[in-house]
């Protein structure tokens, strides 16, 4: 089943002088676009109030392209000033106790307050895209039986472009499964392209052009009866809709953090692998910071997913951390 993407619920929209978003299966509704509409959505929107919490510069825009880049949050200009000139200026090198953990520190945080996963399962690291190829050829290690890879042809490019990279590498099938952009993913039509011979169905929660929301607990389902794994790319969701990995039996998930969790150009992302699949899933790029004792800096690779691949700037970790805050205060999207 899916649904559009829409901030405020259909009971709250009953009582309104404007046609309710329709939380029903299937297509988008076409919603009126006048500013009239947008000024009453405005005036009693719940978020308002977080409005002043972000940079906005001199000319009066309107930014729609949250779902792209979020807004500056001010709190972060502070942050950022404070990391470089204490952490990083002063503290030097001795900063690093500080930062290491950051990864596992910042992912607990999304996972609690953004994506329904307990600790130890969302980590904070590389790129949507470098996350996703880690985890998809993970996942066909695990399953040497399972030999076909599952996406849609409506899927964001990045995630058809890396299947297609691992399928054509490890020479395995991709099957590209047909999708409406406005109707979402259709159930049926996923269900029958499921078959014992499938490892890993990748999906976009929200679909980045529609908004087109899917039923992350049904389709979990779903995949995990057929026996395959299932992947979910939260960019689109995180921050902007609620999301359950945990309760959904979601297996693995990826999401950005500069869209709605507000992070700035090139922040990283993050990855999440249900607590009892970890063992069995070994990294695929064996570098040292995924080493279970880093320091020990042994002969023999000990990966463990807990541990980024590799950390990024600090800086860009603050910027995670300051959007937490906005989010836990009651500031979903702004
Ligand atoms: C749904 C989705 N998945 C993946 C990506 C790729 O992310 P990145 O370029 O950070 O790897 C994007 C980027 O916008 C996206 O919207």
């Amino acid at each position: 089943m899916f649904h559009t993407a829409a901030r405020c619920g259909p009971r709250q929209l009953a009582s309104r002088p404007f046609p309710a978003r329709r939380p029903s299966v299937g297509r988008v509704s076409a919603l009126p676009t006048n500013r009239t509409y947008a000024e009453h959505f405005d005036a009693s929107d719940p978020l308002a109030r977080f409005r002043d919490r972000f940079v906005h510069g001199d000319e009066p825009l309107i930014y729609l392209d949250g779902n792209s880049l979020g807004r500056l949050p001010k709190a972060t200009q502070a942050r950022i000033a404070e990391l470089l000139a204490g952490e990083w200026g002063t503290g030097l090198v001795r900063s690093w106790e500080r930062w290491v953990g950051l990864p596992s520190e910042v992912g607990d945080l999304i996972g609690e307050h953004l994506t329904g996963a307990a600790p130890g399962q969302l980590l904070v690291c590389d790129s949507t895209t470098v996350n996703l190829f880690k985890l998809v050829n993970a996942a066909l290690d695990a399953q040497p039986g399972r030999r076909v890879l599952i996406t849609d042809d409506d899927n964001f490019p990045t995630d058809r472009y890396v299947l297609q990279g691992i399928a054509a590498q490890r020479d395995c099938e991709l099957r590209m499964i047909r999708t409406d952009p406005d109707q979402g993913l259709d159930e049926e039509t996923l269900a029958a392209a499921l078959g014992p011979d499938v490892a890993v169905v990748s999906l976009s929660h929200v679909a980045y052009r529609s908004g087109a929301l899917a039923d992350m607990a049904r389709i979990t389902g779903l995949i995990k009866q057929a026996g395959a794994l299932v992947l979910w790319d939260l960019c689109h969701s995180a921050g902007a809709v609620p999301v359950r990995l945990d309760d959904c039996g979601a297996d693995m998930a990826i999401g950005c953090t500069y869209k709605y969790l507000n992070a700035g150009p090139g922040a990283p992302a993050f990855l999440y692998v249900r607590a009892d699949l970890q063992d069995s899933l070994t990294q695929p790029i064996w570098g040292w910071f995924g080493q279970r004792d880093q320091f020990a800096m042994g002969q023999a690779y000990d990966g463990a997913w807990n541990r980024a691949l590799r950390y990024r700037n600090p800086a860009d970790y603050r910027h995670c951390r300051c959007r937490r805050r906005h989010q836990a205060a009651g500031g979903g999207g702004h």
